[in-house]
């Protein structure tokens, strides 16, 4: 089995971050959106990895390269313009071929993995093999409605009057069968070749489509509270690692993870967090749910639940809290008197005390 990445978009609700960084590569807890994707496909012992981008292409293949470092193969497939999911694997054809294959939405995070999915996949066969999630307001998503013996008997994307409240999570697993629904559909009413319409026209040939309800923690990455929220759930497992060099002075809790050559001075360190290699830490205090990339330098300053990207400096600033600072960008304390000056890109979001 093969896996299909989607990772081409824009991200615009997660601007100003997606301006300079497509979602996919958000880091949580220090590592790149699609490095937690590829390590949940690699789970499933697959390693051979197409990968759709977009825009962005250049950032993506940067990163991840020819995947080595994730234990899988990825071939880069560009699609001119983000048409929909079911045009996505359109491009994909020619790499697919006619094998099965897991198709992974690159910024749906699901660090439970997928193994219970993929057994019911092979156990039971079928067309198509979907993952649900109940979740209070269905309208963002894929919404499905199923018979009482799991099997999909609807799919309607992102309705306006949901008929049940089980939503199609960023991963399901794929036969050649959806080639030749790829190629039935028409665009819908938003002018996409729908994932949801290409799955609905295997129902209506009669083609066998089951779901499970996954069980795991599944959050889809599309605006900064999720960043923080799927930062949260990362660190929330994290091994206590003692890679950097702490001082005497400072006191570091069970579940921290400091890098190679991070330095932590005079400063305490509650965790859960991660300190990225080259940071320096020097007379602040880091609270819960906190990642600090790599070459960051924090100062005089409190923090938490937080996610700080490389080369970032932050110095005397007291109950940061909640916030996600882009790379290498500077936040500190001026003069009392002056008020707040700010320096901002476009669409930031800044709040200060009222
Ligand atoms: O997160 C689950 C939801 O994901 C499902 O419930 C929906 O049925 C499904 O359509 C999808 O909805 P989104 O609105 O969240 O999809 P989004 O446009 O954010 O795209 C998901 C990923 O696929 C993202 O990494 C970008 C990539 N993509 C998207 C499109 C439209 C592509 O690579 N090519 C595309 O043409």
């Amino acid at each position: 089995m093969k896996a299909l990445v989607l990772s081409g978009g824009s991200g615009t609700r997660l601007r100003p971050v997606s301006h300079a960084l497509p979602k996919q590569l958000v880091p949580l807890a220090n590592r790149p959106l699609l490095a937690h994707v590829l390590r949940g496909v690699r789970d499933l012992g697959i390693t051979e990895v197409g990968m759709v981008v977009g825009d962005h292409a250049t950032q993506i293949r940067q990163a991840l390269g020819d995947g080595a470092e994730h234990g899988v193969t990825i071939t880069y497939l560009p699609q001119d313009a983000p048409r929909g999911l079911a045009h996505a694997v359109r491009v994909a054809r020619p790499y697919l071929g006619d094998d099965d294959f897991l198709l992974h939405l690159g910024d749906n995070l699901l660090p439970d993995g997928l193994g219970d999915g993929a057994a019911e996949f092979r156990r039971r066969g079928g067309g198509a093999h979907l993952l649900v999630q109940k979740v209070a307001d269905p309208r963002p998503y894929g919404v499905v409605e199923l018979d009482g013996d799991g099997r999909v008997v609807r799919l309607v994307e992102k309705p306006r009057r949901p008929r049940s409240d089980l939503a199609l999570i960023g991963a399901c697993f794929l036969t050649p069968a959806i080639h030749s629904a790829v190629d039935a559909i028409r665009p819908s009413a938003r002018g996409e070749l729908e994932l949801t319409d290409a799955v609905q026209w295997l129902v209506d040939q009669g083609v066998i489509v089951r779901a499970t309800e996954y069980a795991g923690y599944w959050r889809d990455i599309a605006d900064s509270e999720d960043v923080l929220a799927g930062n949260r759930r990362l660190l929330a497992t994290i091994e206590a690692v003692r890679g950097g060099d702490v001082d005497p002075f400072s006191v570091v809790g069970p579940r921290v993870h400091i890098e190679p050559g991070a330095r932590v001075v005079r400063s305490h360190l509650a965790g859960p967090a991660i300190v990225g290699a080259g940071s320096v830490i020097e007379d602040s205090r880091v609270g819960a749910y906190t990642a600090i990339g790599r070459d960051c330098v924090i100062r005089g300053s409190e923090l938490s639940g937080s996610v700080v990207m490389d080369g970032a400096r932050i110095s005397g600033v007291i109950r940061l809290t909640d916030s996600i600072i882009g790379r290498a960008a500077e936040v500190g304390c001026g003069d009392r008197q002056a008020g707040y000056r700010i320096v901002s890109g476009d669409h930031s979001r800044i709040e200060v005390p009222g």
